[in-house]
């Protein structure tokens, strides 16, 4: 990390030198100029976006192609009257697509060509006539341990008025340049590495957001001390994104969390069985990064060899399911068979956690009978297998887990894959992106099919819509 001299020390040299202090005559010691300070920037969450229909103006332009080996799904925004914003957009995913066009054309072998990429648009502020727009790419050229390359980029458009044409603003020049300086300074002290300048959100009350890579939070520029930094461009869009807000969205609720009724809007659980495993930490880190929680059917012997992971789970809110010790088949065991491989599983969890039992059980094989429910019955626990199956264990291939994801989900949808394959953990940012695009919302197996389930139940989908 460059080391940065401070701005303010710069510029109270430079006013020194130059005899040009605002507050004393030349010679003299200069003088506060102001009663109190504005306060300094701290860490906050970087704020979720906000529905769509916030900005029910906006116009979604999608894009898609169907190749196999080079698949791309793009989502951007007209926003009706400004042109600006559809060059800027566009300019955005041109550069994007340039990238992962020449890193595809890099892969050697054409038969190890395996493309996707995909572009989606998120509201991410609005208020007066101004609106944020962030662009999210995710690149993928190869099967197997490739990288996913992505990019995020937000620009506010203020629409147009009567003879006022509008403007459209790149987040990075809401700034002046010395503020970007400010803002990166102050990255580097809290946070240790660059805020994104180019993905900088504005929220309701006038403060700063700023992602940082790497870091769990953001970087929060009070409004006070933001109004510093901003540029005139930037001074208009606050002024129009304050002036009639619309307040940012309640954080994503973890298992057992609120704020995602699945009656109204399309849910989908994404489960990863037979872990933890040696892939498990990075597919929690691509969770994490996509914002989605996720449920984890555990086999026990794994999570007492990786309980650290476990506890992770669990901290980070997604649910955690029993799916027996061994991974046999429960109905090929008797009932002292079944309890020993369901309780020694629980009691795993439960000293990994520090919480408690899990009520959810996926039967190996999804394979249950009479017998079985009446055993999970009378432990208080439901059976939950799936609808969607991605066959990820035998295509080992992110494309075609990808594809057979999609080709099944709808609203209520369980998705079965597993986390003991890498390919399963490079298909998740692009399944994520490409569910997001078709409307679906991201929860939990207890938030799709309610809290209470009834003991010895069985399911393998949610309510529908
Ligand atoms: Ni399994």
């Amino acid at each position: 990390m460059p080391r940065r001299r401070p701005l303010a020390c710069a510029l109270l040299a430079l006013a020194v030198l130059t005899g040009c202090s605002t507050g004393g005559t030349p010679g003299t010691e200069p003088t506060p100029t102001t009663s109190a300070a504005p306060p300094p920037p701290t860490t906050a969450a970087v704020p979720a976006a906000l529905s769509p229909s916030v900005a029910p103006d906006l116009v979604p332009v999608t894009g898609s192609t169907g190749d196999p080996r080079d698949a791309r799904y793009t989502t951007t925004f007209d926003v009706p009257g400004l042109p600006a914003y559809r060059q800027l957009a566009d300019g955005v995913v041109a550069g994007a697509v340039a990238a992962y066009t020449s890193a595809l054309g890099a892969v050697p072998d054409e038969d190890d060509r395996f493309g996707r990429f995909t572009a989606s648009s998120d509201v991410v502020a609005a208020g007066g006539r101004a609106v944020g727009i962030r662009v999210t790419t995710a690149a993928a050229v190869a099967q197997g341990t490739a990288g996913v390359v992505r990019t995020a980029s937000t620009a506010y458009a203020i629409r147009p008025d009567g003879d006022d044409p509008g403007e459209v603003v790149v987040a990075a020049d809401l700034l002046t340049a010395d503020g970007r300086a400010e803002l990166t300074s102050a990255g580097d002290a809290l946070l240790g590495a660059d805020p994104q300048v180019d993905d900088l959100r504005v929220t309701a009350d006038g403060s700063l957001v700023a992602v940082v890579p790497g870091a769990a939070t953001g970087l929060q520029v009070p409004a006070a001390r933001a109004a510093d930094w901003l540029s005139p461009a930037g001074a208009r869009v606050v002024q129009e994104l304050t002036s009639d807000p619309v307040p940012a969205a309640p954080p994503a609720g973890g298992a057992g969390g609120t704020g995602v009724d699945c009656a109204v809007v399309a849910c989908i659980a994404l489960t990863f069985d037979d872990g933890p495993g040696p892939y498990t930490a990075r597919l929690l880190d691509e969770l994490a990064t996509a914002g989605v929680h996720a449920t984890f059917f555990l086999v026990g012997q794994n999570v007492a060899s990786r309980p650290g992971l476990v506890a992770r789970m669990a901290a980070e809110g997604h649910e955690i399911g029993n799916h027996s010790w061994d991974h046999p088949q429960l109905t090929h065991l008797d009932a002292a068979g079944v309890a020993s491989q369901l309780s020694r599983t629980d009691a795993a969890i439960t000293a990994a956690t520090g919480g408690t039992a899990p009520t959810i059980v996926r039967p190996p094989y999804g394979d249950y009978d009479d017998a079985v429910l009446a055993d999970l019955a009378a432990r208080g626990k439901t059976a939950v297998t799936w609808d969607v199956d991605t066959r990820d264990w035998e295509n080992r291939d992110a494309g075609t887990t990808t594809t057979k994801a999609l080709a099944g989900a709808v609203a209520g949808s369980i998705v079965l894959m597993h986390d003991i394959h890498p390919t399963s953990v490079d298909a998740l940012p692009g399944l994520v992106d490409q569910l997001r695009q078709r409307g679906f919302t991201f929860v939990t197996v207890s938030q799709l099919l309610g809290a209470q389930l009834p003991p010895g139940a069985a399911y393998a989908r949610g309510p529908e819509r």
